[in-house]
C-alpha cells in the first residue's frame, strides 16, 4: 500500500512511519515542512528503505500538496501535520490557524482533485485519515468519558484550530464524497516526544537535577497512551474504518499531573540514586490560561470496529520511556541546546 503520511517527522508521524516501514515494508511518502517540531533523525532508519521517500514542503502549498498526488499516486492519506504545543497556541495562534486550518484544508482540496480523477475500484478503496485530539471535546468533570458523541467544546487555540480541521475533513465527505475518517486521541508519550512537552521535559529536568514546573496544583488529569499503541490504531482505523466515521483513541490510563511527575521522579531515583529525591525539585509555578482539567477517553468503539487495543501500560510505558531518554542523548541533547532559554522558559 502507498501512503502518504504528513507530518511525518514529527512526534506520531515518526512512530507511525516506523511501524508502517520497518514492522509492515509499507511504502511511504513523509511529506513534512520540518518546522522546529519535525526531525529527520526521528525516522533515520527507515532512510534507504525501500519504498521510503520523504518530501520536504508546507501543507499550505496546495500546489506542491496537488503535484505530491499526481507523482506519488498514494492509496490513503494520513494526516498528522500541525503546530500541536497548546502553551505555544497561547503565546501566538498564527501559526496554528495557518497550518492546522489552512493546511488542512489545503491537503482536502488536493485530495479532492486527486480522487476525482482516480478510477472507480481506486477510488473504492482510497481513504483520507484525518488525525485529531481529545481537546477538541473541552473539559471533563470528575467522572464520564469523551466518546464520539460528545460535542464539541473547544477551549484553547490549539484545540480550536483542531477542531475546525475535524469539521472540514467531515464535510469533505459529506458535500465532495471524499472518503474521510477522523481519529480524535488522548495524550500520548514514549520515544521521540519533543522535550518541550510534560513527560519528556520532567524527565530530562530530572536528569539534569533542574526544577520541575508543575502547572498550577498539579490535579489536572490526563489520560495516557503510548505512541506505538496510537500508531497501531491509526493503522487499523486506515484498513478496517468506514469513511466518515469517528473513533475515539486512549489508553485508559488518567493520571494526575503530579502523579505523572512523581512517578517519573521515583523512576529515575532508582536508576540514577542521587543525594537527595528528585520530588523535592517539584515546583508549582503558575497555571496554563484556561487550562483544561480533565481528559478522558473511552475507546470502546475503536477497539469493537477497528479491533484494536492498547499492548502498553502506563506503568510499562513510562519506565520504557525513561529508559530511551536515558539511552538516546544523541537524539534530545541537540534540541535541548537550540530550544534552551527560548519563550516559554521550560527547557
Ligand atoms: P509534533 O508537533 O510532534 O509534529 C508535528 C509535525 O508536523 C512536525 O514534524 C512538523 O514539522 C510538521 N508540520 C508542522 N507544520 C507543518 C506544515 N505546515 N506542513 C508540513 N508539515 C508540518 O506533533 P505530534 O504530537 O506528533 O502530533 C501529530 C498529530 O497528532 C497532530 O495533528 C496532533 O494534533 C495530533 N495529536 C497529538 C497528540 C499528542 O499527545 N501529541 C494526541 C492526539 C492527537
Ligand atoms: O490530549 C491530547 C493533547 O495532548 C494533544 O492534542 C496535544 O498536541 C499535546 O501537546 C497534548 O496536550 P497537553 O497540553 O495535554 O500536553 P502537555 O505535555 O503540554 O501538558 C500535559 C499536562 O501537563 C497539561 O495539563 C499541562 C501540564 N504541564 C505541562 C508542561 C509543559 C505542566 O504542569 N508543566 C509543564 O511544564
Amino acid at each position: 500500500m502507498r501512503i502518504l503520511v504528513t507530518g511525518g517527522a514529527g512526534f506520531i508521524g515518526s512512530a507511525l512511519v516506523r511501524h508502517l516501514v520497518l514492522e509492515r515494508g509499507a511504502s511511504v511518502l513523509v511529506v513534512d515542512k520540518l518546522t522546529y517540531a519535525g526531525d529527520r533523525r526521528s525516522i533515520r532508519d527507515c532512510e534507504g528503505r525501500p519504498g521510503f521517500a520523504f518530501l520536504e514542503a508546507d501543507i499550505c502549498d496546495t500546489a506542491r500538496m496537488r503535484a505530491a498526488f499526481a507523482e506519488y499516486r498514494p492509496e490513503a492519506v494520513m494526516h498528522l501535520a500541525a503546530e500541536s504545543h497548546v502553551d505555544r497556541s497561547i503565546a501566538g495562534a498564527a501559526p496554528f490557524i495557518e497550518t492546522n486550518i489552512q493546511g488542512t484544508f489545503s491537503l482536502l482540496e488536493a485530495a479532492r482533485g486527486y480522487h476525482a480523477g482516480l478510477e472507480a475500484a481506486a477510488k473504492a478503496g482510497f481513504r483520507f485519515l484525518h488525525v485529531s485530539t481529545d481537546e477538541v471535546f473541552g473539559s471533563l468533570g470528575p467522572t464520564g468519558a469523551f466518546d464520539e458523541t460528545t460535542p464539541y467544546d473547544p477551549r484553547s487555540p490549539y484545540s480550536a484550530s483542531k477542531a475546525a480541521s475535524d469539521h472540514l475533513a467531515r464535510a469533505w465527505r459529506e458535500t465532495y464524497g471524499l472518503p474521510t475518517l477522523v481519529t480524535n486521541c488522548s495524550n500520548n508519550y514514549g520515544p521521540y516526544h519533543f522535550p518541550e512537552k510534560l513527560i519528556p521535559l520532567i524527565i530530562l529536568n530530572a536528569m539534569a537535577g533542574k526544577e520541575l514546573p508543575v502547572y498550577g496544583d498539579g490535579s489536572n488529569i490526563r489520560d495516557w497512551l503510548f505512541v506505538e499503541d496510537h500508531a497501531r490504531a491509526l493503522v487499523a482505523a486506515v484498513e478496517r474504518g468506514q469513511p466518515g466515521e469517528t473513533y475515539c483513541i486512549g489508553g485508559r490510563s488518567e493520571q494526575r499531573n503530579l502523579d505523572v511527575v512523581q512517578t517519573i521522579c521515583d523512576l529515575l531515583d532508582a536508576r540514577l540514586p542521587g543525594a537527595r529525591p528528585r520530588r523535592e525539585l517539584i515546583r508549582f509555578v503558575t497555571d496554563r490560561p484556561g487550562h483544561d482539567q480533565r481528559y478522558a477517553i473511552d475507546p470502546a468503539k475503536a477497539e469493537r470496529e477497528l479491533g484494536w487495543s492498547q499492548q502498553e501500560s502506563f506503568e510499562s510505558g513510562i519506565a520504557r520511556t525513561i529508559d530511551w531518554y536515558l539511552a538516546n542523548e544523541w537524539w534530545w541533547q541537540p534540541l535541548r541546546a537550540e530550544y534552551a532559554g527560548e519563550r516559554l522558559g521550560l527547557i
